[in-house]
């Protein structure tokens, strides 16, 4: 895969924007606006992508946009995107069937930062979709265990039917060395589990050594002051929070500015950053949680 790095403005720009042909391989409807498409690059070359990092996807005639690895680097010979239809490109997305091509560019973006997660408990927090980024990050850990230490899983989902990856929820539900606690906001008459946000079992069942814990949350933007409320009032230092910001993106590359949060281009510089360096950027997330979207 082409290295940004060595983009040349002048000379190469072209170049960078054209994206590779990446082949769909398999696809799996996980609710009724989501669906798994696992793809593989049509060259045959392999990603190195890193958990929280993002793919520009474009079809003909439908658009570009960005959408996050769900699958782990560990898993190398294909890659998994999910997507929800919400417009354009993504609807047409739903339509693709095994063996379509769809372009990619990439990988980009700032990631969770691994090498300085290795050997520290992990505490994901994700609400709805924004387990799928954290689902890439969760697999790797499970992958690479001896590596990291305690991880603690904590999800929400608005009803039990809009619960993404079911089967990986079971399966990271059943191992001993992981400590999951799902919720959800409205049951169903089945549901047994948890009733309400994410951030009351959070709150109420998660004891941490803040000394030794990262945290890295995924989900939609209302949810980002609360969870940093409660991770703080647990001693977390804000340097150990990671949030994953979205914003609209054109070229995913730092060029064109469009995704701006005052000084930092978010394609660019994150979307994975540190709580320290969103401080103070009252854009990032407090405009993101006005009062009538609050519980
Ligand atoms: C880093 C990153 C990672 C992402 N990862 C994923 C992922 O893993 N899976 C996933 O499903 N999505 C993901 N997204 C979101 C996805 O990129 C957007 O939903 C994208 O807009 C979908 O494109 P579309 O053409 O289908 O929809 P669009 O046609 O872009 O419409 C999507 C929604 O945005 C609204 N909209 C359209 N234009 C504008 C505008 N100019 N300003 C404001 N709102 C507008 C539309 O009304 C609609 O509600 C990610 C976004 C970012 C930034
Ligand atoms: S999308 Fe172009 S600079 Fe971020």
């Amino acid at each position: 895969m082409r290295n940004l790095d060595e983009l040349d403005v002048t000379e190469d720009i072209t170049r960078f924007y054209q994206p590779e042909l990446a082949r769909v391989i398999a696809k799996q409807r996980l609710t009724t606006m989501m669906v798994l498409l696992r793809l593989q690059l049509a060259s045959g070359e392999l990603l190195d992508h890193s958990p929280g990092q993002f793919l520009q996807i474009s079809l003909p005639g439908y658009g570009e946009a960005p959408i996050s690895f769900c699958s782990s680097p560990t898993q190398t010979q294909s890659f998994g995107l999910c997507v929800q239809a919400v417009g354009n490109l993504s609807e047409a997305m739903h339509e693709l069937r095994p063996g379509d091509f769809v372009g990619v560019r990439g990988p980009y973006g700032h990631g969770f930062p691994i090498e300085q997660m290795r050997g520290r408990d992990i505490l994901c927090v994700a609400g709805g979709i924004g387990l799928a980024p954290l689902r890439s990050l969760i697999n790797y850990v499970a992958d690479r265990r001896s590596e990291f230490g305690r991880m603690i899983l904590v999800y929400g989902a608005r009803t039990p039917a809009e619960r993404l990856f079911k089967d990986d929820l079971a399966t990271w539900d059943a191992r001993d060395d992981f400590e999951t606690l799902y919720t959800v906001d409205n049951p169903s008459e089945d549901w047994t589990g948890r009733i309400g946000v994410v951030t009351i079992p959070l709150r109420d069942e998660v004891e941490i050594d803040p000394s030794r814990t990262t945290a890295a949350v995924v989900g939609p933007p209302v949810m980002y002051r609360f969870v940093a409320a409660e991770l703080l009032a647990k001693k977390m230092a804000e340097d150990d929070v990671l949030f994953s910001l979205e914003r609209r993106f054109k070229c995913g590359m730092g060029k064109c500015g469009h995704c701006q949060l005052n000084d930092l281009y978010v394609c660019q510089d994150g979307p994975v950053f540190r709580y320290t360096q969103l401080i103070g950027r009252s854009e990032a997330i407090e405009v993101w949680a006005p009062e009538d979207e609050r519980e």
